[in-house]
């Protein structure tokens, strides 16, 4: 069975809804049918990280997911992060402390960074090394990011009010 299935989804907290073949990428049809490019095709096959988006709150690589496997999920991709205008204190941090270079790794070290914070709003700077080790930068040498990471973990429990 072959004919494309219709698939509908919640992406970034808007409905969203496609068709696509059984095979398809969940990463293809993000890009090439919802019009959301941020998320990058590095490899294809699970190494480099840089297609990572969240689904249903956790951090997945959208290259190793069919996209009728998201039927009914809710994911969360680059684009969702900014809110009201106003990038997410990680996408600040990147900025400030140099975590950018060329951008193509830059999607899924900011979703992965997401779902480390969630799960350890206090992260030491070896925690944040482990946690982001599954993604791939060629450029930055990662110092940048893992300042990065580390900033934006204190700005978001300030915001909160949470202690260190
Ligand atoms: S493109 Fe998905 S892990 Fe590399
Ligand atoms: S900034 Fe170029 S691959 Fe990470």
């Amino acid at each position: 069975m072959s004919e494309p299935q219709r698939i509908a989804l919640t992406v970034n907290g808007a409905a969203r809804a496609g068709h696509a073949e059984p095979r398809k990428l969940l990463v293809d049809f993000l890009r090439e049918d919802l019009g959301l490019t941020g998320t990058h095709v590095g490899c294809e096959h699970g190494i480099c990280g840089a297609c990572t988006i969240l689904v249903n709150g956790e951090a997945t690589r959208a290259c190793l997911m069919l996209a009728v496997q998201a039927d009914g999920a809710e994911l969360l991709t680059v684009e969702g992060l900014a809110t009201d205008g106003r990038l997410h204190p990680l996408q600040e941090a990147f900025r400030e402390h140099h975590g950018v270079q060329c951008g193509f790794c830059t999607p899924g070290m900011l979703l992965t960074a997401y779902d480390l914070l969630r799960v350890n709003p206090s992260p030491t700077e070896q925690d944040v090394r482990a946690g982001l080790s599954a993604v791939l930068c060629r450029c930055t040498g990662y110092q940048g990011i893992v300042e990065a990471v580390a900033a934006a973990a204190e700005r978001i429990r300030g915001a909160r009010g949470t202690p260190a």
